[in-house]
């Protein structure tokens, strides 16, 4: 999986527990990005939906999400990246766009990366092997990049990283149907038909995945835009098109409330940071829509409590939430029985580090 902001590595294991407890049959990961949510709720057997705005993440979500495992020739797979990891590189626009004008991966793997991604795009465009190749290769680059996780600049020094050879691997496919939506949320949502569980974890500021990411949506557009800046990136980042709605300040609180109340669900599960422009006693209001709201709060390292300014798990207070800092936070709604199972369900499960 890529290094992405955002990802919720250290919750998947919360978000899973609320899956499995809701007993979800279908479940919707609405800013799917990585789709490492969406993956864990399609391990417990759950039919996912994964949308989101980004072309990469899309491609992540047809191939680890709308793709079932076991429909794919697993050999023939094998071969054909074999077969890519053995081209030679042909240095090209990523090459001298990202390797030379700017300097986010050294110019030997970019060169590979111009090749192989050829490649892909005239042996295998139109085929279900296609999301899966690509995704192969975003996955590849990402660890030999020269960044600190983010597209907006690159390091001095070229990264440790940097130097080892880009080396293509199997995807670790999941068993089971799923569906990837390419798409704006707030157009998506309220099409989408009703579900278990939603799961929603929208950008909560101004940093924009466009632009932090603009190498990724270039690779999989292959389109060789005009750029501009030292990080050389896409002339249409300056467009409305691919500005979002939940990365400007005084749009995002109502594109979040309509987003929320668009999703059709009875159970709505919603990622929060305190970083957030809105508020978590905001955010709970606009979760009210559902039912019956409870939020889980987590530090950097450990679960301090449940439900806002309430109790720890060990039923003890700890304070109203808006008053500790650098907290992440899960909101549940829903029906007011359910949402105390699934809250309680989750108590001793561990967050990440
Ligand atoms: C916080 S990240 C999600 C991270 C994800 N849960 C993970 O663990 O990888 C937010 C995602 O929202 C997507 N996004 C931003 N604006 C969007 C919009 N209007 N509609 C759909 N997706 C959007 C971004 O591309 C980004 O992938």
């Amino acid at each position: 999986m890529i290094k992405y902001l955002g990802s919720k590595r250290r919750l998947v294991p919360v978000l899973t527990r609320l899956c499995e407890t809701a007993d979800a049959r279908t479940a919707l990961d609405l800013f799917t990005g990585t789709t490492r949510v969406a993956q864990a709720f399609k391990r417990t057997g759950a039919r996912v939906t994964a949308v989101d705005s980004a072309r990469y993440s899309d491609v992540f979500a047809r191939a680890y999400i709308s793709s079932d495992a076991r429909e794919v020739d697993l050999a023939a797979l094998t071969a054909v990246i074999d077969d890519l990891n053995a081209r030679p590189g042909v240095p090209g626009y990523f090459t001298e766009t990202f390797c030379e004008r700017s300097r986010f991966f050294q110019p030997f793997n970019g060169a590979r990366v111009d090749a192989i991604r050829d490649a892909i795009e005239r042996e295998h465009a139109g085929s279900p092997q296609y999301p899966i190749l690509l995704t192969s290769l975003l996955e590849a680059a990402d660890r030999v990049d020269s960044t600190t996780g983010v597209q907006m600049a690159y390091v001095k020094e070229w990264a440790a990283r940097s130097y080892l050879p880009l080396t293509l691997r199997v995807p670790e496919l999941l068993a089971g149907d799923g569906i990837s939506v390419h798409g704006d949320a707030l157009d998506v949502a309220p099409t989408l038909p009703s579900c278990d569980l939603a799961y929603l974890d929208p950008p909560y500021n101004q940093h924009r995945y466009f632009t932090n990411y603009h190498v990724w949506e270039t690779l999989v557009a292959w389109d060789a835009p005009e750029h501009y800046g030292v990080a050389c990136k896409r002339v249409d980042a300056r467009d409305d098109t691919t500005k979002s709605v939940f990365n400007r300040r005084r749009l995002m609180p109502d594109a979040l409330s309509r987003v929320i109340a668009g999703v059709q669900a009875r159970v709505v599960v919603v990622s929060y940071n305190d970083e957030s422009w809105v508020t978590a006693e905001e955010l709970r209001d606009m979760c009210a829509v559902h039912g019956h709201v409870q939020v889980l709060a987590f530090d950097s390292r450990r679960y301090v409590g449940a439900q806002i300014g309430i109790h720890n798990p060990r039923g003890e207070r700890v304070g109203e939430v808006s008053h500790v800092r650098n907290q992440e936070y899960v909101v549940i709604a829903g029906a007011r029985d359910e949402v105390r199972r699934l809250v309680d369900a989750t108590q001793e499960v561990t967050v990440g580090a």
